[in-house]
């Protein structure tokens, strides 16, 4: 944590995913996404090997007020749970009409939407740039083998809500290995709409 600072630029890593000079960052260990992934035998044998961490962010957060902005940089490493590709918790904002941006900085992507007009699945390579619309749960997962890294942006008061994806028991889509070398999208079939 480092105080923030106004005409300062902040410093990027964009293959590693640091970000120098934010405000803060948090990342998530494998033990932290009980629950998250679909095949629980497979979650609990990996994390008999050793804990390790599945994604970090690094964010420059001014304040929470209305008309600010968070931008940050998050950081998904590769990887898989039983098929399942490595993958954020989700949410949806708790002002839900706040909107948010993301853009991949390195690595492939799959950013996951769920709202008013359904579900998508959005693949992100390098240089290109997705608007999460209001209203909508999203969920980032890297489907490559390097760091998935996006730059992100939203309204400093938009919050977060996580339990919207618990009680749904996921998203929609799970996004699996082919067996191939590739990603698929699998329908979850755990998952309660509306909620
Ligand atoms: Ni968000």
């Amino acid at each position: 944590m480092s105080e923030p600072t106004i005409g300062t630029a902040l410093r990027v890593d964009p293959t590693g995913g640091a970000l120098h000079g934010g405000t803060g960052q948090y990342q998530k260990l494998l033990s932290d996404l009980a629950g998250v992934y679909r095949d629980e035998d497979a979650f609990a044998a990996q994390l008999a090997e050793g804990d390790r961490v599945m994604y970090h962010v690094g964010e420059y957060r001014r304040s929470d007020a209305a008309g600010d902005v968070i931008v940050g940089i998050s950081t998904l490493l590769p990887g898989r749970v039983g098929r399942e590709f490595t993958m954020t918790r989700g949410h949806l904002h708790r002002l839900a009409d706040r909107t948010e941006m993301y853009y991949c900085l390195s690595g492939h992507g799959v950013l996951l939407l769920d709202g008013p007009e359904g579900a998508q699945a959005v693949e992100m390579r390098p240089h290109e740039l997705v608007y999460v619309p209001p209203r909508t749960v999203h969920r980032t997962v890297n489907v490559g083998d390097e760091p998935f890294v996006t730059l992100f942006c939203y309204p400093a008061d938009a919050g977060q809500d996580y339990a919207v994806v618990e009680r749904s028991h996921g998203m929609p889509w799970l996004v699996v290995e082919d067996g191939n070398g590739g990603w698929t999208l699998q329908e979850n079939p755990d998952h309660v709409p509306g909620q």
